[in-house]
């Protein structure tokens, strides 16, 4: 049975959570591999709109196993807040599980983050200040603390000494800021545990028991290709590896387990957050789109950066994520302007022009866009359900960006509905 992965080909927030929600309708098992709450993913049913964070979006669909890998990083409070909604409002997560090996977002690492992102000054990332980049760090630095510690309270008394003490430290005197109080995080964060406890479970070994019973599964990516920390716009990135690759370390099953990767992109490009974005619209036709297309996060409500479609970007995702096939969404957002561009390649500094999108920040200076038009259209496409539908404008150029990007285009978004959606 197939395994997908989706993932984000652009700087986030492309719709992943819709595709994913329509793809799991055929699936049994949905996995999260990395990434924390600094995701948003807008699932729209009927009217009905959920917004998740870390609980993978297959949890609508009561059957469907939820698995949240080693790979992610967790915040418990959260978490249970997200739980929490809901169960409130009827959805039941008795089909969730979390590995033990994840790492858990502490309240030091919130607030390091904000204190990090301060001293930067103008020079700051515009993290979601969700304490992401810090939790990886204390991974990565091998000092973390996981969720079988979290559920095991003499081991977490144990790590919010050590740990703690550590971090009060930097945080009083690297940064003036204000120290934790052990005890307190220790008593706040061990009955975190007893209500993640029964959540617990090994996501590898669950993973790989579905892929040999035959079972239907789901990799949910969290992020984007141009925010990964290797082949993103570094150091405007995440610290994870939302690439396609990094489902098989985030959730500790080999590559051979997937059998099919889907990019998303949206029909134009939005970043939120700083850095590099070579195609952005700081005019009123950047403001239609942000409007039409209620281009806020869904994270943090910033209005997000909007740009037309950048064919580089995607064709580098297509290449680092090897993708199958491209759902390309909102479409219906570009509806009314005159002209649609596309950028399909930059012009470098020297003059030369390159398909390729640039290694480092500093290459990536100084290039400009080559960009190619099209007619817009006028039409609400909204209701349209099939390719055969769509106004010709929009055909053409769908059917250009496939050519451009050197990938299939097997689903167009023409609405946040999960009903909304064209199938190829
Ligand atoms: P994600 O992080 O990739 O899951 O995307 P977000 O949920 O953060 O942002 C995508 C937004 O676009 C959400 O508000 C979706 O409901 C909405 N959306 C998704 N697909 C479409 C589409 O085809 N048309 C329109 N108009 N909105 C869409
Ligand atoms: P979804 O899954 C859009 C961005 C932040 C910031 C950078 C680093 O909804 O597409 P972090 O808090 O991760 O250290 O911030 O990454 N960012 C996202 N942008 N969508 C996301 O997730 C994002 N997750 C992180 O805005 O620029
Ligand atoms: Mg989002």
């Amino acid at each position: 049975m197939p395994s997908n992965i989706v993932v984000g080909t652009q700087w986030g927030d492309e719709g992943k959570g819709k595709i994913i929600d329509i793809i799991s309708s055929r699936a049994d098992v949905v996995v999260r591999s990395q990434g924390g709450n600094n995701a948003g993913h807008t699932v729209v049913n009927n009217g009905e709109v959920y917004k998740l964070h870390l609980i993978p979006s297959g949890i609508l669909y009561k059957d469907t196993l939820c698995l949240i890998g080693a790979g992610v990083v967790l915040d418990p409070k959260d978490f249970i807040g997200e739980l929490d909604s809901l169960e409130a409002r009827g959805v039941s997560t008795k089909n969730l599980k979390i590995d033990p090996r994840a790492h858990v977002v502490m309240p030091w690492h919130i607030a390091l983050d904000g204190l990090s992102e301060a001293f930067r000054g103008g020079k700051d990332i515009g993290t979601t200040k969700r304490g992401i980049g810090p939790t990886y760090m204390d991974k990565y630095e091998r000092c973390g603390i996981r969720v079988y510690d979290l559920v095991h309270p003499d081991v977490l008394a144990e790590k919010v000494q050590s740990t703690g003490k550590l971090k009060n430290k930097i945080i009083t005197e690297v940064y003036g800021g204000e120290a934790f109080d052990l005890d307190a995080v220790t008593a706040e964060y061990t009955e975190y545990g007893k209500r993640l406890l029964p959540y617990v479970d090994d996501v590898s070994v669950l993973t790989f028991d579905a892929y040999k019973a035959g079972k239907t599964i789901m990799f949910e990516g969290a992020q984007a290709t141009l925010l990964d920390i290797d082949f993103g716009t570094y150091p405007y990135v995440t610290s994870s590896h939302p690439l396609s690759a990094g489902v098989c370390v985030g959730t500790g099953v080999g590559p051979k387990v997937i059998t099919n990767v889907i990019g998303v992109a949206k029909a134009y490009t939005t970043r939120v957050g700083k850095g590099p974005f070579p195609t952005e619209l700081n005019d009123e036709i950047g403001n239609q789109i942000r409007e039409v297309g209620g281009e806020f996060g869904t994270t943090t409500g910033r209005p997000r950066r909007t740009g037309w479609f950048d064919a580089v970007i995607v064709r580098h995702s297509v290449r680092v994520n090897g993708l199958d096939s491209l759902a390309i969404n909102k479409l219906d957002t570009l509806a009314n302007l005159d002209t649609l561009k596309v950028c399909v390649a930059y012009k470098k500094p020297d003059g030369s022009v390159t398909e390729n999108f640039p290694a480092t920040l500093e290459e990536l200076e100084g290039c400009t866009p080559v960009y190619e038009e099209f007619p817009g259209f006028t039409e609400d496409i909204s209701a349209c359900r099939s390719f055969d539908e769509l106004p010709e404008n929009c055909k053409k150029y769908i059917a250009r960006l496939e050519e451009l990007v050197g990938c299939h285009v097997s689903m167009v978004g023409v609405g946040p509905d999960r009903a909304q959606i064209i199938e190829r």
